[in-house]
């Protein structure tokens, strides 16, 4: 059974539609890209995925069970097990990186991790390769550790799937194949399932298993980055021209 099923979903916002028939599968521990035209519907498919958004109608389900219709409390239970980092970060100015960090695990964690909180908030920075950067304030970060902080929060509670929306836009190239070794890195070291939005089409190369393409409120094209650069769609041409996968057998980025 994949991980994640979108199937048959529509939505609206008022007479804005979004999506028409909207259908996806997604496996465990397989790394997906989801790329489309700005406004297409990409943060949004984020969002029904963890129950911030319901459908119209269609299903979105999570290890089998249907998260449009599920109650808080159930709710709950999946997003312990997604981590999100959203577009533009979202961390809280208010309050210190640490306290950032930690959110979620005092938000949705059990009382039994309490104690923990500090060495995984710790662990957590130092993964994206800030440590010790706790005290700092949101504010004072540039946009790279900024984005790194979120994905620390993402990832701080151990998720199985992280969702990333467009972690490297607005990133020098430094940044960007920092955060993207970072994302291959979590798949490889904690079988992490990535849904990754981006307009980054070198990023969705290097980091994709397969990228699916959003297009007139449906899935217009899926296929491994291979498939995708011989696809002869031309909305997916528009896309892809100009980029290239990494050959084949060969990662372009290397996992110490
Ligand atoms: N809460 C909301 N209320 C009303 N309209 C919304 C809401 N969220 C999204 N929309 C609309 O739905 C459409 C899809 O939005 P979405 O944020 O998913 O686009 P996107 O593909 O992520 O775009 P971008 O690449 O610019 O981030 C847009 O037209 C947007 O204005
Ligand atoms: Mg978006």
């Amino acid at each position: 059974m994949p991980l994640i099923e979108i199937e048959g979903v529509k939505k609206a916002f008022g007479p804005k539609v979004v999506y028409r028939d909207l259908n996806l599968s997604i496996e465990r521990g397989e790394s997906i890209t989801i790329i489309g035209g700005s406004g297409c519907g990409k943060s949004v498919m984020l969002k029904l995925l963890i129950g911030l958004l319901r459908p119209d109608a269609g299903e979105v389900r999570f290890d089998g069970q249907d998260v449009a219709t599920m109650k808080a409390d159930e709710l709950q239970k999946v997003r312990q097990r997604v981590g999100m980092l959203f577009q533009g970060g979202a961390l809280f100015d208010s309050i210190s990186v640490g306290e950032n960090v930690a959110y979620s695990l005092r938000e949705h964690g059990r009382s039994a991790d309490r104690p923990d909180i500090g060495r995984r908030v710790a662990a957590a920075l130092e993964m994206v390769g800030l440590p010790g950067i706790e005290k700092m304030r949101p504010q004072d970060l540039s946009g790279g550790m900024k984005k790194r902080v979120g994905l620390a929060r993402a990832i701080v509670q151990g998720p199985e799937v992280v969702l990333y929306d467009e972690p490297t836009t607005g990133l020098d190239p430094i940044n960007v194949t920092r955060i993207n070794r970072l994302i291959v890195a979590l798949k490889h070291e904690l079988k992490i399932t990535s849904i990754v939005v981006t307009h980054d089409m070198q990023s969705a190369f290097a980091i994709s298993d397969r990228m699916a393409m959003l297009h007139e409120g449906k899935i217009l094209y899926t296929g491994t980055p291979h498939e995708f650069q011989s696809s002869k769609l031309p909305e997916v041409r528009d896309f892809v021209i100009g980029f290239a996968p990494p050959d084949e057998g060969r990662p372009s980025l290397e996992v110490n």
